[in-house]
């Protein structure tokens, strides 16, 4: 049965790790990803194409996606996040088709965070769709950071990220994120930027990121979806954080999100036990790991029991 409810992308595996000092281990996050798969998520980002200098977690981005590309179900769609050119092309070398292009609509974290004003940034964006000639089946997904505004310039006024969009839009990109990367936004912004977003670009599929810094993560993803934004990112555990953001904390857990949504009755795909047992997992092999999961402290209530095994029902049958 058709999934017509919302899309939760998975980032742990990318905005989760990267925020964590040591290094997880390549046979840990390869079934990470077995593991987040076998929950039913339909997209998950798995890895990021980074200087090995700026992120060291993601030095084996290269063996990561070689071991999960060839065990992705049909129907799943996975991406890796680049912040240049040489990320591009490592990615395609390495059979990843969805690439998930990352800038600031704010200057000083642009620079803080990939080195280059947003202008080059887009320059650079621009070197990578080039690439479609040789890869005419890659899709450049752009992920926005700071929307909702920066640790260094405070507010991003709504017109700025329109203005972003635009440019986007007329490069030919037709999925874009909207990041909170610091968790500064709040319901109304959210439904303010994302009403904007839908009702401008009709034909662009918008998603949402949202970081749980201030407790408003679930409440900023019904802002999205009531707005029209139907695919929303959370991250197993409640991981996840720039490093290049000062005071970025984790993302909303996936497992709160699917709680909420499918106790609202909104269908996610998405079996809340197993995603349980993806964290469970990873505390087995980092102990002491901090998570920032609602779900996982208080439990599944039993009255959900039917309505998760619903959903791995719908997916799987
Ligand atoms: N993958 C792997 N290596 C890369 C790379 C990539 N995508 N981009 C650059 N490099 C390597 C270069 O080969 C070079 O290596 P060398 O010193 O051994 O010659 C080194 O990194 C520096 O390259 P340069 O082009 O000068 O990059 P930079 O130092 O200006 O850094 C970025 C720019 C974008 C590569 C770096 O800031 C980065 O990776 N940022 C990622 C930030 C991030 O992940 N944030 C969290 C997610 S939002
Ligand atoms: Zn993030």
């Amino acid at each position: 049965m058709e999934n017509t409810g919302v899309v939760i992308r998975d980032v742990m595996m990318r905005d989760g790790l990267q925020n964590l000092k040591d290094f997880i281990a390549t046979e840990v996050k390869i079934e990470l990803f077995r593991m987040l798969v076998a929950s039913g998520l339909q997209r998950i980002e798995f890895t990021s194409f980074v200087s090995p200098k700026a992120v060291p977690q993601f030095a084996d981005a290269s063996q990561v996606a070689q071991a999960v590309l060839p065990i992705t179900p049909i129907g799943v769609e996975v991406s890796a996040l680049i912040p240049n050119l040489k990320g591009a092309q490592f990615a395609l070398d390495n059979g990843v088709r969805r690439l998930a292009f990352v800038m600031s609509v704010s200057e000083s974290h642009n620079i803080n965070n990939v080195r280059r004003s947003t202008a080059e940034s887009i320059d650079e964006l621009k070197r990578i769709l080039a690439l479609k000639e040789k890869h005419p089946d890659m899709i450049v997904d752009v992920g926005m950071a700071t929307v909702f505004g920066c640790p260094f310039e405070g507010k991003i006024s709504p017109k700025v990220v329109l203005q972003f969009v635009q440019q986007f839009y007329e490069l030919g990109i037709r999925s874009m994120a909207v990041a909170d990367t610091v968790g500064f936004g709040n319901p109304k912004e959210i439904r303010e930027v994302s009403r904007l977003c839908v009702s401008e670009f009709p034909d662009v599929v918008f998603s949402v990121h949202l970081h749980n810094t201030r407790g408003l993560g679930s409440a900023n993803a019904v802002a999205a979806f009531e707005s029209g934004v139907h695919i929303l990112d959370g991250a197993v555990g409640g991981l996840g954080g720039c490093p290049f953001a000062p005071g970025a904390r984790g993302n909303t857990a996936t497992e709160d999100l699917v709680f909420m949504f499918e106790a609202m009755g909104i269908t996610t795909g998405v079996n809340i036990d197993a995603l349980l047992e993806v964290a469970h997992y990873f505390q087995s092999v980092k102990p002491g790991i901090d998570f920032s999961s609602n779900i996982l402290e208080a439990g599944v209530p039993k009255y959900l029991g039917a309505i998760t095994q619903n959903s791995k029902e719908q997916k799987w049958g």
